[in-house]
């Protein structure tokens, strides 16, 4: 496997078409000890959350990261991923839990495995093409086209230097303060969003808290996570 680059001490491998970028670095994860990442062009069996499949022509990006395990790694990849768009002047949010979205339509999808002492970090994020109904990409968006080794280098550099993120991703949300349904594998629930707590968990205005499921926004939404990102308590819907 061709190997071409390093940001950030970790190794980039990079691939033409492949199966699933998060298979290749579960299978290079078994031999290899420092964090490394994996990029292809295309992918023919694309997975995203939930057993679905994420459908990956050329254009887009497909980056996974082998990297330590540690609590709410999705949600620090995505916000590198939103801080990675905001710096091309694109102004992103945060669905819960780690959707990204620009124009309340997602651009990226972020799907961690974890393994058995490490984790692996997939991103999948539309430059050429918006695959899916309600999906937005990059050259939608921008002026001029952005360079893929850019992106991939922003990205991996913006995540390695994310600590205590929680207070920024806040400020990206836009599920806080939200009217939402949150389906788990067990239950659904109706509520306000009050808070995304340090673990990651959705803490609702009646106090109950959520670790994982699907959220939908009762609501459209409006520009209103700009606002929100000064003042998220004071929302109302
Ligand atoms: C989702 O929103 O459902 C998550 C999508 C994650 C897609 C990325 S693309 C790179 C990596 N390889 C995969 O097979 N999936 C992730």
């Amino acid at each position: 496997m061709p190997k071409t680059s390093v940001v950030k001490k970790i190794e980039i491998y990079r691939l033409g078409k492949t199966t699933s970028t998060n298979e290749v670095a579960k299978t290079l994860a078994q031999d290899k000890k420092e964090d490394f990442a994996v990029v292809a062009e295309e992918q023919t069996e694309g997975r995203g959350r939930k057993d679905r499949s994420w459908v990956s022509p050329p254009g887009g990006l497909y980056l996974s990261l082998c990297t330590g395990k540690e609590p709410i790694l999705s949600l620090k990849a995505s916000l590198a991923v939103a801080k990675t768009l905001e710096d091309l002047g694109i102004i992103p949010s945060l669905k819960w839990p780690n959707d990204v979205m620009v124009r309340d339509k997602k651009i990226c999808g972020i799907l961690v495995e974890v393994l058995e002492k490490k984790a692996i970090v997939g991103i999948g994020l539309n430059i050429e093409t918006a695959p899916l109904k309600d999906s937005i990409c990059l050259s939608a968006l921008l002026d001029e086209p952005v360079s893929k080794e850019r992106l991939i280098k922003d990205i991996i550099e913006n995540f390695s230097n994310l600590e205590n993120m929680m207070d920024t991703y806040r400020g990206y949300s836009s599920t806080i303060g939200r009217l939402v349904k949150i389906k788990t594998p067990s239950r659904i629930l109706e509520g306000r969003v009050k808070d995304i707590d340090e673990k990651g968990r959705l803490v609702l205005d009646d106090g109950r808290k959520v670790m994982a499921g699907d959220v939908i926004h009762l609501r459209k939404n409006s520009d209103r996570y700009v606002f929100h990102r000064k003042r998220y308590d004071t929302l109302t819907d």
